[in-house]
């Protein structure tokens, strides 16, 4: 018999080999190993009753999220904002608009994370303000020292003395010209994206000053970075040439990708603004020498080269946005191949800087909903491949459980991207079908707000599909990203060494090993039909069992079971995640308290025997 006394020393010794692992993985800085929680304010939840969500909302559901494994979540805009395109228009950078609350809910939500070990993350918009902001007002007018603050041009007067803009150049949100005529200065404006948001003159040192200045005062706040959104439009030609044809099917000259975008998107001169930041909050660092590094997460959709090129420029995390687009643009979805798969991830791996860390975007409010793309029965897949690979790995709310884009009428469209198309396009560039209300539980309006109406529609899977009824079943989408949250704190989901494969052309495989740990396996079958294989290059031991540490929603294997190395039987579009027999792993709950209860039993076996 095991004594109180004997079991607390086991306790104890437990903490301690607990407490080693977590020093070894403590030599990686947070961002290096984090996964970005990416709250979108408005649909996370309403906490008055508005139909609109909040930061108190937010506020109320940290705990949720600190249960669930989040350390850092990103805060997509709250700023003051007309909110044309969903607060990415900001009138004043340095308050909050008042559809979501005060700075003092702000100052509320950052003291409740970092009662809970959570970091904040804000998005910061420098490209373009809303043309509602006071310095867009002063320029207007031609007031110093604003004259200067935005892209202005006074056109090209044709020899019949009508003016029209300096050049072809083309509005992301495909409402045509990119220029915008001011009567009262008597010139264009440049707007890459919405008339109603005009881009800042990033040749002019003042902008460059105010930006500082911004990134200050959230800091000061006690934000743990930023993500910087459409890195790459800051710059445009200097001389403000045409922009050559696309030759792409399908777009009219209003589109977007009429053109190709030699002139107003990845120009050299955007990185050394990103350096510019990067050595801001460096100094802001080294001055409150508090021992947080604060981190820089940039959004660039470009080319592989132009993305990791961000790494040289003092971005921590250019976001990897391949997993939800191709490299030439084109969505990933149900037609994705293991090989696909396999060369998504290499291309990552073979591309950024040695000491670069890896990361993964699987989505976000800017593109339709991964288990709509991809399909629902790939959620677990999905979850396990990327929440296991090395590095971070960025989830947007909702994704964890399975949440599918919303049906949207064009009489409800919002998104200016798909408003200034028509009846029978706005679909295929909406992105309101990912951004409705998050689906908390089957009460009204999906528990996100006391109100029946919501700011969009509430998806009417929701009586089904929601938190509460995946946090009360036995095994979920919810409950595997728990678990796999859980897994990646452990040292070997940091630190191992990934080596990955295609297997019988339908199963991509990967396994993370290091030297002393029970390395971690997933094995997914991306085909349609059933396969068995072999397993045995997977790993560089010669452990013959395999134990099964999670199995996907619906599997007929079952966690905690072993099997055979040498043949696995995948059932179509089955995901596991699996580690060698020996391990400590299947102990489930989290990981410290694991490592301590496989303590006590071991000890217990042997005072017992
Ligand atoms: C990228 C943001 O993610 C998107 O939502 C926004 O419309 C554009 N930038 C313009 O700010």
């Amino acid at each position: 018999m095991m004594t109180v006394a004997s079991g607390r020393l086991i306790v104890t010794i437990g903490i301690i080999i607990a407490g080693l692992a977590i020093r070894v993985d403590s030599e990686k800085q947070w961002w290096q190993t984090t996964t970005l929680y990416q709250i979108y304010p408005q649909s996370f939840k309403d906490s008055d009753g508005n139909g609109l969500g909040d930061l108190n909302g937010i506020t109320s559901k940290l705990e949720h999220l600190n249960d669930m494994g989040i350390e850092t979540v990103w805060l997509s805009p709250f700023f003051k904002s007309p909110e044309v395109d969903n607060g990415y228009d900001v009138s004043d950078y340095i308050d909050v608009n008042p559809k979501y609350g005060t700075l003092e809910d702000f100052d509320n939500l950052v003291a409740r994370a970092k009662e809970l070990g959570i970091k904040v993350v804000l998005d910061y918009v420098p490209n373009h303000t809303s043309t509602e902001h006071e310095w867009f007002k002063l320029s207007e007018a031609r007031v110093a020292p604003y004259t200067d603050y935005y892209v202005w041009h006074e056109g090209i007067l044709d020899a019949n003395g009508t003016r029209r803009p300096p050049n072809n150049w083309l509005s992301v949100f495909n409402s045509g010209s990119a220029w915008q005529w001011s009567d009262k200065r008597q010139a264009y404006y440049l707007h890459q994206f919405e008339v109603r948001q005009a881009d800042l003159n990033f040749t002019n040192p003042d902008v460059l000053q105010e930006t500082r200045n911004i990134l200050t005062f959230w800091l000061d706040r006690g934000i743990a970075g930023y993500r910087i959104d459409s890195a790459p439009y800051l710059f445009e030609d200097a001389d403000f040439r045409d922009e050559p044809l696309s030759g792409l099917d399908g777009y009219t000259s209003n589109d977007y990708y009429y053109l190709k975008h030699l002139y107003t998107k990845d120009l050299i001169e955007n990185y050394n603004v990103i350096q510019m930041w990067r050595d801001h909050i460096d100094n802001y660092n080294s001055k409150v020498n508090d021992g947080l590094q604060r981190a820089m997460f940039t959004e660039a959709y470009a080319n592989i080269s132009m993305v990791v090129l961000y790494y040289d420029y003092g971005s921590q995390i250019p976001f990897n946005f391949f997993f939800i687009k191709d490299k030439d643009g084109v969505n990933l979805d149900t037609k994705v191949t293991a090989s696909d798969v396999k060369n998504t991830v290499d291309m990552w791996m073979n591309n950024m800087p040695v000491n670069g860390t890896a990361n993964w975007v699987i989505g976000n409010h800017d593109n339709s909903r991964a288990a709509t793309r991809y399909g629902t029965n790939r959620v677990d897949s999905l979850n396990f491949i990327l929440l296991l690979l090395p590095g971070v790995m960025t989830v947007y709310n909702g994704d964890e459980i399975g949440m599918t884009d919303t049906y949207i009428s064009w009489e409800e469209t919002q998104d200016p991207q798909a408003c200034s198309t028509d009846p029978d396009r706005y679909q295929a560039f909406s992105r309101d079908p990912e951004r409705t209300p998050f689906q908390w539980d089957d009460s009204t309006s999906a528990g996100f707000s006391t109100n029946s109406t919501t700011f969009l529609p509430v998806n009417t899977n929701y009586r089904t599909l929601n938190l509460a009824a995946q946090k009360a079943a036995d095994k979920s989408y919810y409950k595997n990203f728990q678990a796999v949250m859980r897994l990646r704190n452990t040292t070997v989901a940091k630190n191992g060494n990934l080596t990955s494969f295609v297997i019988k052309n339908q199963i991509f495989a990967f396994s993370r090993e290091l030297e002393g740990h029970d390395p971690l396996i997933v094995v997914v079958n991306w085909g349609n039909t059933s396969v068995q294989a072999n397993f045995d290059k997977l790993l560089f031991n010669d452990n013959q069992r395999l134990k099964v540490i999670l199995s996907n929603v619906g599997s007929n294997i079952e966690v905690g079971s072993t099997i055979l190395r040498s043949s696995i039987t995948l059932a179509p579009h089955a995901a596991l995640v699996l580690t060698t027999s020996s391990s400590g792993f299947l102990c489930s709950g989290s990981m410290i308290l694991l490592q301590v209860s496989c303590l006590i039993s071991v000890f217990r076996s042997f005072f017992n025997s």
